[in-house]
């Protein structure tokens, strides 16, 4: 697997190096997120949204990061398996180090082709935490991702959107431009990665859109569930089911 490091254009290009950002920016990811309020309580409820009932179930955390959102799936379904996954190669190193309360094993890889990094389903949920706005092919994943869930089984989509709400879209560039890039710079040296946060978060769907999206990929019950705090209309969780 490998990140391209050719000349960046476009939005789309830069998605291909965040893995890359991602491993500069490891050693103070917990450090940032740990100053957003809620942060770890958001995860929390994505990961009981994801309504799980098999008391051995095989999960999957994919863009699992330093594995903050693998925490919030071991928390809420101990008796699982989870599996982790992650091109950043930084990012794992600090996931691995922690204790987990359920079974984990977390593996290199793209998220846009679970099955190359050796993925091959079927599970009883999958979450997704801040990854599918950062996959160059956001079609193709959702088609793939579809084919990794069991029957019924559901995958959430913890994800800023923004763009369907002039309210939320304010509060987001404020947000973004006084507290999350100043401080990614200071603490990381290199605020592009922010920078980059900011502007994918405008450009990602508005919550109609990526609910559109999902159906037309035969996802079923899809739906939209808050946050609260400031994130309350900026970050959601997806929620949508493979057809039985
Ligand atoms: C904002 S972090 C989220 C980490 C974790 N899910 C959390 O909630 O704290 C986004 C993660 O997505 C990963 N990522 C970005 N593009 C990826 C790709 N194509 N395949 C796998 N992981 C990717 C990055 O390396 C990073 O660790």
């Amino acid at each position: 697997m490998s990140f391209s490091t050719a000349p960046l254009d476009t939005l789309a290009d830069r998605k291909r190096t965040v893995p890359l950002g991602f491993d500069r920016a490891a050693r103070r990811y917990d450090l940032l997120t740990g100053m957003n309020p809620g942060y770890k309580k958001h995860l929390r409820w994505s990961a009981q949204r994801l309504e799980v009932a098999s008391k051995s179930a095989r999960l999957l955390d994919l863009c699992c990061g330093t594995g903050l959102s693998t925490k919030a799936l071991a928390k809420t379904y101990p008796s699982a398996q989870i599996d982790a996954l992650d091109a950043s190669a930084g990012m794992l190193g600090y996931a691995r180090q922690k204790r987990y309360d359920a079974d984990v094993q977390f593996i290199h890889g793209d998220a846009s082709d679970p099955a190359a990094a050796g993925l091959d389903g079927l599970y009883d949920g999958i979450l997704m935490a801040y990854g599918i706005r950062n996959l160059p092919d956001r079609d193709g994943a959702l088609m793939r991702l579809y084919n990794l869930l069991k029957p019924g089984a559901r995958i959430v989509f913890h994800e800023y959107s923004v763009a369907d709400s002039k309210r939320s879209r304010a509060i987001w560039e404020l947000v973004s431009r006084t507290i999350i890039i100043p401080s990614g710079r200071i603490a990381t040296g290199d605020g592009s990665l922010y920078e980059y946060l900011r502007e994918s978060v405008i450009e990602f769907d508005g919550i109609q859109n990526f609910e559109s999206r999902l159906r037309a990929h035969g996802f079923k019950n899809v739906k939209t569930m808050p946050m609260n705090g400031w994130q309350r209309g900026i970050v959601h969780s997806f929620v949508a089911q493979r057809g039985e």
